[in-house]
């Protein structure tokens, strides 16, 4: 009877007794048997038997014959494999052989490998572009290597960045992962996020949540056009990520919103916002994460029902909006969380565990806040969870959108940092005032600053 404790002896005896053996099998299950029982193949192996069985017609024996052949600690003869390469149909053959011939890293073997990127299974360019990492430092490689930068195929690009274009950027002048620059420390800047951004240096923040303006349907905000609108929040985005920390989380709060008709003949429009900015993120480098849907009750929302209640007529069904998105991304990176969370001293750690009671859900129920000066802020109680779940003690928490600063207050209250951004003055002013009150900061030292004063401070 076929036993893998059987093959291992004839194996030890010398290899013609294997070939012998596979000879005599009439089925294609005892082959493969005997191909995957193998296990160590040793110095003196005679692979002759492997190279016929490349030509066998059942396609799991051609997989186990390069398999084995891959074993051969760069002795195989790698022509042939590349030969049945070219004919193969198989994808799990096509891809075995691929990772046998880049497991040898022989010089030989480099041009297979350049020719290897040109094929259509992503899977098949990414084993290639392993395989030829070997010979990073040679010419012809490394052109091959960025003609893929705008490869089809996101996987591709990402295991090319990954694995190549990221050493690039190591050499950057950046501040340990948990370090904050002093002069961002606690401080509200009264000017266009864009402005303020331009003085901050790459890698600042830990963490970013913000609601950003909802296009035209409030005061504060007026744009030409809803590209014009989505075009500049993208600007925002790529310098927020950009000042990110690498791995680090950007949550933004929308919501498709409504601008309300202009007459009885026109209809009001409906923004999808979440969904349209989605794209602009993921194109710049934020890794999509989680959607957590804001849940507030039916009851403090604009009543849009209404009507169809009186005439229940289909295609004019309105339903009350109760929900808000928070998207979470994270910057891209090849770094696992493990490795943030790593940065981070067994204190910091200890003090940052978030407590019982903690959502376990992406459904937030939570109520709405109303402000008497400030017409869209944040409730407490949803700041409270995203700096808690996101962010450790410490860490500096940065809101390009302030308004009336719940995200500074509530940084603040949870022993974080913060850096806030608002254009307006009445709400700059607002902030300002609420802190001589001592109810927004209570007394930790912060900075109220115009541009000229951010920029003074950020050149020292
Ligand atoms: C939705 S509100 C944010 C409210 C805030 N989350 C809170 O809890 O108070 C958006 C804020 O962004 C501000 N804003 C709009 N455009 C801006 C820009 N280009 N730079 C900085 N702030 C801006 C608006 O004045 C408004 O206060």
């Amino acid at each position: 009877m076929l036993t893998k404790q059987y093959i291992t002896e004839l194996k030890r005896k010398g290899n013609g007794d294997i070939s012998a053996l596979i000879s005599s099998q009439r089925n294609v299950g005892s082959i493969n048997f005997i191909l995957e029982s193998l296990g160590h193949l040793p110095e003196d192996f005679n692979p002759d038997f492997l190279y016929e069985l490349l030509h066998h017609s059942h396609s799991q024996i051609r997989l186990n014959a390069v398999k084995n052949i891959g074993k051969l600690n760069g002795k195989g003869d790698t022509r042939s494999l590349f030969n049945l390469y070219k004919n193969e149909t198989d994808t799990s053959v096509r891809r075995e052989i691929v990772s046998s011939i880049s497991r040898q890293r022989k010089p030989a073997n480099k041009q297979m490998l350049v020719d290897f990127l040109q094929d259509e299974d992503p899977k098949i360019v990414c084993q290639a572009i392993r395989g030829l990492l070997v010979f990073e430092k040679d010419n012809e490689v490394e052109k091959s290597l960025r003609s893929l930068v705008n490869h089809p195929n996101e996987m591709v690009r990402t295991i090319l960045y990954k694995e190549y274009f990221s050493k690039e950027n190591k050499s950057k002048n950046i501040l340990p992962h948990t370090q904050i620059y002093d002069f961002l420390k606690n401080v509200v800047v009264n000017a266009d996020v864009l402005a303020a951004l331009k003085f901050v240096p790459d890698e600042s923040v830990h963490l970013t949540f913000t609601s950003p303006p909802y296009y035209n349907a409030r005061d504060y905000s007026i744009y030409p056009s809803y590209q014009v609108y989505l075009e500049f929040l993208e600007k925002v985005f790529i310098e927020t990520h950009r000042i990110t920390k690498e791995g680090r989380f950007l949550i933004v709060n929308t919501s498709p919103i409504i601008i309300p008709r202009i007459s009885r003949a026109h209809s009001s429009k409906r923004y999808a916002i979440p969904f349209d900015l989605h794209p602009y993120l993921v194109k710049n480098g934020w890794e999509f994460i989680d959607d957590i849907v804001w849940l507030k009750p039916e009851a403090s929302v604009k009543n849009r029902i209404g009507g169809f209640m009186q005439h229940r007529k289909p295609l004019g069904y309105k339903p009350n909006s109760v929900t808000e998105y928070l998207m979470v991304y994270r910057k891209s990176t090849e770094k696992l969380l493990d490795w943030n969370i790593r940065s981070y001293g067994y204190e910091t750690v200890k003090k940052s565990k978030v407590i019982d009671g903690y959502e376990t859900t992406n459904v937030w129920k939570i109520d709405p806040c109303f402000d008497k000066v400030h017409s869209a802020v944040f409730p407490a109680e949803l700041c409270k969870r995203v700096i808690q779940y996101y962010s450790y003690k410490g860490d500096l928490v940065f809101d390009p959108f302030g308004g009336s600063g719940t995200v500074g207050k509530t940084a603040k209250s949870l022993d974080r940092l913060f850096f806030l951004t608002e254009k307006e003055n009445k709400y700059f002013e607002y902030m300002k005032s609420k802190t001589k009150n001592k109810n927004l900061f209570d007394d930790v030292k912060i900075q109220f600053l115009t541009l000229e004063q951010f920029k003074k401070q950020a050149n020292k």
